[in-house]
């Protein structure tokens, strides 16, 4: 696949779409990498623990969505983007914002699911599992607290 910017590279790190997998991806790259480095060295088992690292950010406000709607976040200090919904009055759900059929960034509303105007995907705003379109794939979903008033994602 060639970039969409049309920049000629055929995997454009530049312009791949911010999400917590690229970012992952591109961490435990490093770290994969590291990890060798380290057994190489005697330090097995570093590379490992750093990689099952995660971290919470605030996403949002309990108050940014009404119930049965969706918002999208920028996870603060990062380029990770993640679409919160609140499916019921007080659940929030967490999940990646972008199509798993072909990486378009999801668009919007119908009933209980978020959709992908592209191809018409449909997503559960619940458990991210695909209910409709060309893909069978679901979101990938992520680890949502509440604290007070905070929504809390964890990637
Ligand atoms: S990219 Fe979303 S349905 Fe095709």
């Amino acid at each position: 696949m060639t970039c969409e910017n049309l920049c000629g590279t055929v995997v454009c790190e530049e312009h791949a779409p911010k999400t917590p997998e690229n970012a992952l991806l591109s961490r435990r790259g490093l770290l994969g990498a590291f990890a060798g480095i380290a057994a190489t060295i005697g330090l097995a088992g570093f590379g490992d623990s750093a990689m099952a690292a995660s971290k919470t950010y605030v996403a949002c406000k309990t108050t940014d969505l009404k119930v049965g709607g969706a918002k999208l976040a920028t996870l603060p200090g990062t380029s990770i983007q993640v679409v919160i919904t609140q499916p019921k009055k007080g659940t929030f759900k967490a999940f990646s914002p972008f199509c798993t059929h072909q990486r378009v960034m999801l668009s919007g509303i119908q009933g209980t699911n978020l959709v992908c105007q592209q191809h018409g995907a449909t997503f559960n705003m619940t458990s991210g599992a695909a209910t409709g379109g060309p893909t069978r794939t679901g979101l990938k979903s992520y680890t949502t607290t509440v604290s007070g008033t905070s929504v809390k994602v964890t990637v």
